[in-house]
C-alpha cells in the first residue's frame, strides 16, 4: 500500500503518524507545498516503450505541464537485473536538494522518498498510480532499495539543472531504510 509515515527527527527510529489513506496523504502532503495524487491505471503491456507510456497518460502530463508549467517528460526505469542498481541506489540516498521539482510518476513498481520539513520528515512510500510532485529547494532523499523495480514518468522545466545538491547532513542515515520501510513490491 502507498504509505506516508512522519517522524520527528529526535525519534527517528519510529513514525509518530502512519496513513494508507491517499486523501489524508495528499492532505499532509499540500500542507508543504508537495503534491501528491492517484492517476487512473493504463492498461500498458510489461515491456511498453517509453513513448507509449508517455502517449497512455498523455492527458495527466498535458495537464501538470500547463498547470505547473514543466516543460518535457521522459520515463525511466530500473529492474533488479541492472548490474549499477547499487551505485543508483546510492545516488540520491544522502539529503539533498535540487533547484528543480521532482515529479514522478510511477506507472511500475515503488520507490520511498523522504522529504525533511523543520523537524520532521515526511516518508512516502509511492507505487503504481501515484504522482508526487517536490518543489525546488525542499530537502529531500530517496531509497529504491536492494532490488529496485520501477518505471517512471517524469516531467522537468529544464532537465539540464536537476543535479544534486547535497545538504551534508547525516540525518537519512539515522531514519529507517527501504528495507524497514518498504517491505515488497505489491
Ligand atoms: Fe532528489
Amino acid at each position: 500500500m502507498t504509505t506516508l509515515r512522519i517522524f520527528d527527527q529526535s525519534q527517528p527510529e519510529t513514525a509518530h503518524t502512519v496513513t494508507e489513506n491517499p486523501a489524508e496523504i495528499s492532505k499532509l502532503l499540500a500542507h508543504h507545498g508537495v503534491r501528491f495524487e492517484q492517476w487512473p491505471t493504463r492498461d500498458l503491456p510489461a515491456d511498453a516503450a517509453p513513448e507509449d507510456i508517455l502517449q497512455a497518460y498523455d492527458d495527466e502530463v498535458a495537464t501538470l505541464k500547463a498547470e505547473c508549467g514543466f516543460m518535457t517528460a521522459d520515463v525511466v526505469s530500473l529492474n533488479p537485473d541492472n548490474p549499477q542498481k547499487d551505485a543508483f541506489r546510492q545516488k540520491f540516498l544522502d539529503e539533498h536538494i535540487h533547484s528543480e521539482d521532482e515529479v514522478r510518476f510511477f506507472v511500475r513498481g515503488q520507490g520511498l522518498f523522504y522529504l525533511h520539513f523543520g523537524n520532521e520528515v515526511f516518508a512516502v512510500l509511492c507505487q503504481k498510480n501515484d504522482l508526487i510532485s517536490v518543489p525546488d529547494g525542499t530537502r529531500h532523499w530517496f531509497d529504491m532499495g536492494p532490488e529496485p523495480e520501477f518505471t517512471c514518468i517524469r516531467l522537468f522545466t529544464n532537465p539540464e539543472g536537476w543535479v544534486a545538491d547535497f545538504t551534508g547532513e547525516d540525518i537519512a542515515g539515522r531514519l529507517p531504510r527501504y528495507e524497514a520501510l518498504a517491505g515488497g513490491a505489491e
